[in-house]
């Protein structure tokens, strides 16, 4: 079995073929995940909201995500490790750099971090040192607050333009993913062209590489509130490895994200 690495995505993009990522707690369902194929597994600071019960990821400290990043070390095999840098990690370089080197010592492969333009520094500065990252755009929880909620963004043409120029700038600065979050479809594809890395996408249409979700919505697991780009894989499953497997295969097959998860 041959392990998923940064190279596997680039190849899938060149490929045109549609990679599956799913986000993952702990290690009986990360080896769960990974045997049903999902190629890349985020321990998301989404931990926060749907394992520790908060409002938002801001309370997600370092320490927890070293735990589950642990676990999920642990139960994985094929899949590739990501691994969300928490709120204020980018608080300056040098807490940027030593954040990220727990994580890649605890099991991560890929860190993930939000923000726009302005992190090209931090970005060349772990990419110098052999830590590959993925830019997170879009809708970043992390500025929850100053969003003014978890809503779709980029839909004004110069905020549209603003994303598509700090993935630019985000990817010459050394990001080798970018992760775009609750964006029109259009964006989300004129990102993909403007740039030669894997494009993820959360809420952000079909035409990008990689589709992500969080692990307890594609479980059908959620408080009342059900996302628009949200879809339960488990309905009419016999497994939650049957449901990370449907989840997988439409997710290759470009059968998910459908016009109805898209904005
Ligand atoms: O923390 C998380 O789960 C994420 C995904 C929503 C992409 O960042």
């Amino acid at each position: 079995m041959k392990s998923v690495t940064l190279h596997s995505l680039r190849d899938c993009r060149a490929r045109g073929e549609a990679f599956s990522c799913l986000t993952a707690y702990d290690a009986t369902l990360a080896r769960c995940a990974d045997s049903a194929g999902i190629d890349v597994l985020l321990v998301g600071d989404s931990l926060g909201m749907v394992l520790q019960g908060h409002a938002s990821t801001l309370p997600v400290t370092l320490e927890d995500i070293v735990y589950h990043t642990r676990c999920v070390a642990r139960g994985k095999q094929r899949s590739l490790l990501m691994v969300d840098l928490p709120f204020m990690s980018n608080a300056d370089t040098g807490q940027l750099l030593r954040d990220a080197g727990q994580l890649m010592r605890a099991g991560a492969e890929l860190v993930k971090i939000e923000g726009e333009a302005w992190m090209a520094d931090g970005i060349r500065e772990l990419t110098r040192r052999g830590v590959p990252v993925c830019a997170h755009l879009g809708l970043t929880p992390q500025s929850v607050h100053q969003l003014g909620g978890f809503k779709v963004q980029g839909k004004a043409d110069a905020e549209a333009q603003r994303i598509v120029d700090a993935a630019r700038h985000l990817v010459d600065a050394g990001a080798a993913v970018i992760l775009l979050e609750c964006v029109p479809r259009d964006l989300a594809r004129r990102v993909r062209d403007a740039v030669e890395v894997p494009v993820i996408g959360i809420g952000a249409g079909p035409d990008v590489d990689g589709q992500i979700l969080v692990m307890h919505d594609v479980l059908g697991l959620n408080s009342g509130y059900v996302p628009r780009f949200v879809k339960n894989f488990l309905h009419g499953q016999e497994s939650i490895e049957a449901a990370f497997r449907a989840y997988a295969e439409a997710v290759h097959q470009r059968q998910f994200p459908a016009a109805e998860h898209t904005f």
